[in-house]
């Protein structure tokens, strides 16, 4: 018998300064465990800048990319490694639009993001978006992982 579920894989979820600041850790930990996905790590972490140039270095040159690195950089990050059948899609979901704004309600961005002055870059959580970038981006944060 065949089956389509989705694999086991691994996903980098970041809750961001905003969030961390906001103290909405607690509330997408549990967004994502109520989802059924389990942790693997979970850190509080003081990023480098050259951390940050390297998880966001498909962005380098983008107009938004500097005030992205010193948005990230202006307090601690909540690195979490999510596990689970097909984490990586089903977090990108939980997480919604990328734009808080436009975001769905039901999701984090959407319930709890407010794009605060117009713009894009507090969107409280980071999430892969394939499995080369999670496998990238976990040995970036994890490196003992
Ligand atoms: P991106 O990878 O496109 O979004 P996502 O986090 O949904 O995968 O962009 C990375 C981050 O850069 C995004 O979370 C917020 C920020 N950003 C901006 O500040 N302005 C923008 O116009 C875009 C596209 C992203
Ligand atoms: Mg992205």
């Amino acid at each position: 018998m065949t089956t389509n579920a989705p694999a086991v894989s691994r996903t980098l979820v970041l809750v961001k300064p905003d969030g961390v600041r906001r103290g909405l850790s607690g509330e997408i930990l549990r967004r994502i465990e109520a989802k059924g996905y389990t942790f693997a790590a979970v850190q509080l972490v003081h990023p480098t800048r050259e951390l940050l140039a390297e998880h966001y270095a498909e962005h380098e040159g983008k107009p938004f990319f500097e005030p992205l690195v010193e948005f990230m950089l202006s307090g601690p990050v909540l690195a979490v490694v999510a596990e689970g059948h097909g984490v990586i899609p089903g977090f990108r979901s939980l997480a919604g639009a990328t734009d808080p704004t436009a975001a769905a309600p039901g999701t984090v961005r959407g319930d709890l993001g407010r794009g605060w002055g117009l713009k894009v870059t507090q969107n409280l959580v980071h999430g892969s978006d394939s499995e080369e970038s999670a496998a990238r981006e976990i040995a970036l944060w994890f490196p003992a992982l």
